[in-house]
């Protein structure tokens, strides 16, 4: 067979198919019609008693080809080759290694048999692009596990491990994994000598009579139902469940069409599907192509506070051994502490292993002095958020540490190059800069200095994806790229205040746009008093100050913008309704009657204004880079693609007109000269 995407080779009576389409192995039209007409030739062919579908290089197939999606349709369609599957006389098995995923484990569960090497993961994870598997997925997933590991699944969306598979019956048999050819070829040859049916998916029986699904279904959704708030995908996946349970194959899959082209057509799956391109853009950085990388095989974080503890559980939970290094020992004591507890929790939830955990105390050390950074490729800075300190800190590191380590500093707003000028290294100096918990959100910056080397920011950008993070270039400014875009949105909430808006007014349209919580929620979670309160400087001249003296400190103090009660649930406080009332008073003017929409506009058209700012400076690579690091760092709702791609959205003439009415009120905010230019030439930014 000469196709160049599919070759057929026999082997004791076994066709093998074998798909080589790089990367990922995406059933694109090419793919599918190669497939398609294979399998044809296979099946027909008199001397072939069983067919093996694998595919060559990293993966079995990654779903259908994303990039496809809004194009106009190119037959065969994967329905069009599984109902060749089905019509099939002899047994298809289907042979996974690396990932198969979406489209790609819908081709599979149409086989007759499915098997897989030890190290491969399964599953449907179109929910995170905003859809569903449409290519029966949802059919045959409920007949073939059972309608409770399918709502997992399919619902959850995270894969499962070749073990797992086989336990749920998502899989027949795992594989030693040696020679996947000649084991699957083996396993095909056992099913045609012993006479096993073919077990057509579509045909297995419910595994629950219909009022059994039913209550299941409806538990499923009320356990869940606070995390579907905002998606659309999760409830059109319930509802195609529930149509493998009460309806026969042939009309479930005409459900399914239904509701998979409903989420294509939604502005939800739009975002979500923005969102994992930009995830792979950030990836590309602009280094010379042979920089090559600094190998990092062990670490040591500087300062364990919060942010050093977080950080040093990051990289253990990546495998790599770290140096936990304060001089306060009260200090270390206490970070170590941290550590230790986390991976026990992690532990005793089941999370992790405890030979797992093991491994992480053993590759986990603590250290007094500085001296110990000398063996390390890499160090991480995470000492307290000032400039002279971290110079100090910089000055001894630069003495210390070996040549060609690469030194990061976690800074968050301070200017990295200052940083790295008291060095003679400063094109090893980079930022990391992790967001709190360290250990959990995904964002990490990468912080590009004025001499920062290629070699450097390589390093830094893989070390990213060997932490399971996504890791974004920036440019060094003040906050750089999520905290100085999302420092606008603050700003705004606070001058809305003065003007004598309520701020659980402000968290509720926040809350309602899709933020876990609200501006305010979220500085009483932080404490009133680590935001910017300068005692000495500037007390009482903004609410916040005003509750700081009151000893309104935020959840820690019973009271801030909220009072809390012993189970920390916050209601709105009469005491700052008062003081909000006081401040606004002193303005003359009445306070503004807003909308929840109006208070979403305020708060967020500057957060895209300043996004605009940090591509014209060039900041930030490119728009997508932003909505990515808002969407991985500050938990921006990822179904609205994050506020670039929603700025394009709601109109950047309409954000420019809005930002100038800001302005002629009175707002301290500057139109970004590329925001003005590209809504007079009526561009958007993606
Ligand atoms: N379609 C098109 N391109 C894809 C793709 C897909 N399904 N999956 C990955 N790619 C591309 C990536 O965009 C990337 O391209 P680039 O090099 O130009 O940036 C390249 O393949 C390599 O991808 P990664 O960088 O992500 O490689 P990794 O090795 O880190 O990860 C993977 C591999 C786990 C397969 C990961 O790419 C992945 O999760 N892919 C998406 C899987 C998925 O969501 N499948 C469902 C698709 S929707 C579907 O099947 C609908 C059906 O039900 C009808």
């Amino acid at each position: 067979m000469t196709n160049p995407l599919c070759t057929l080779t026999h082997q004791d009576g076994v066709a093998v198919l074998a798909i080589d389409s790089p990367p990922v192995n995406a059933l694109g039209q090419a793919v599918r019609q190669a497939i398609h007409e294979t399998m044809g030739k296979a099946l027909a062919d008199p001397a072939v008693t069983a067919v093996v579908i694998l595919c060559a290089g990293r993966t079995f197939f990654a779903g259908a080809d994303i990039t496809e999606f809004g194009k106009p349709f190119a037959a065969p369609g994967l329905h069009d080759m599984f109902d060749r599957f089905d019509g099939a006389s002899k047994p298809i098995v289907a042979a996974i290694h690396g990932t198969a995923l979406g489209g790609g484990l819908e081709l599979a569960l149409a086989c007759h048999y499915r098997v897989a090497v030890p190290t491969a993961k399964l599953g449907l994870p179109e929910v995170a692009l905003g859809l569903l598997p449409g290519a029966g997925g949802t059919q045959r997933a409920p007949r073939l596990i059972g309608v409770a590991h399918a709502l997992d699944l399919i619902v959850g969306g995270k894969p499962v491990g070749a073990a797992q598979a086989l336990r749920i019956g998502l899989i027949d048999r795992v594989l030693e994994g040696q020679d996947m050819r000649a084991e699957a070829v083996a396993y095909a040859r056992e099913l045609v000598a012993s006479g096993a049916p073919l077990r057509r998916t579509r045909d297995l029986p419910a595994d629950l009579t219909p009022q059994e699904a039913a209550a299941t279904i409806a538990d499923y959704r009320a356990r869940n139902a606070k995390s579907f708030v905002g998606f659309k995908a999760p409830g059109n996946i319930v509802r195609a469940i529930e149509a493998a349970t009460d309806r026969p194959f042939e009309a479930g899959l005409t459900r399914e069409w239904e509701l998979f082209d409903e989420l294509m057509a939604s502005p939800e799956s739009a975002a979500q599907r923005h969102i994992f391109f930009a995830e792979r853009a950030a990836a590309k950085v602009p280094v010379a192509r042979d920089c090559g990388e600094v190998a990092i095989a062990s670490v040591a974080v500087v300062g364990a506070g919060t942010m050093g503890s977080g950080i040093t559980l990051a990289f253990l939970n990546a495998g790599f051994p770290v140096t936990m290094i304060d001089v306060n020992p009260a200090a270390l004591e206490r970070g170590a502490a941290h550590v230790r507890a986390t991976l026990e929790a992690l532990a005793s939830k089941g999370r992790i292993t405890p030979s797992v955990r093991d491994a992480r105390l053993a590759a986990f050390a603590t250290a007094a002095a500085l001296d110990a950074v000398a063996q390390v490729d890499l160090v991480v800075e995470a000492v307290f958020e000032r400039l002279d300190l971290k110079q100090q800190v910089f000055r001894q590191i630069d003495a210390l540490a070996k040549p060609g380590a690469v030194l990061a500093s976690n800074t968050s707003f301070l200017d990295l190059d200052a940083i790295a000028a008291v060095t003679a290294r400063p094109a090893d100096v980079v930022g990391l800069h992790f967001f709190a918990p360290a250990n959990i959100m995904r964002l990490l910056e990468v912080v590009r200095g004025a001499r920062t080397s290629d070699r450097v920011i390589q390093t830094a950008m893989t070390l990213g994806r060997k932490l399971g993070k996504v890791a974004v270039l920036s440019g060094v400014c003040d906050g750089f790229i999520a905290n100085r875009a999302m420092a606008r949105r603050s700003e705004a909430a606070d001058r809305l205040l003065e003007q004598g808006v309520m701020p659980w007014d402000v968290d509720a349209a926040m809350v309602g746009y899709g933020f876990p919580m609200g501006p305010f929620q979220m500085m009483d979670l932080v404490g009133l008093d680590v935001i910017g309160w300068d005692k000495e400087n500037t007390a009482g001249r903004t609410v916040q100050e005003v509750l700081c003296e009151a000893g309104r400190l935020g959840q820690k103090s019973g009271s801030g913008y909220y009072d809390y009660d012993a189970q920390r649930r916050g209601t709105p406080s009469a005491f700052a309704e008062a003081t909000i009332r006081d401040f606004a008073a002193r303005s003359g003017q009445p306070a503004p009657t807003l909308s929840a929409q109006d208070i979403i506009e305020r708060l967020l058209f500057p957060v895209v204004n300043e996004g605009a700012k940090l591509l014209e400076e060039g900041i930030a690579l490119r728009a997508s880079d932003i909505d990515m690091a808002l969407v991985a760092g500050y938990a921006w709702p990822v179904y609205t693609g994050g506020p670039m791609i929603w700025g394009d959205h709601c109109g950047l003439v309409r954000i420019v007109a809005a930002l100038d009415e800001q302005i002629a009120q009175g707002a301290p905010i500057t139109v970004s000269n590329l925001l003005r230019t590209k809504a007079a030439a009526g561009e958007t930014f993606l």
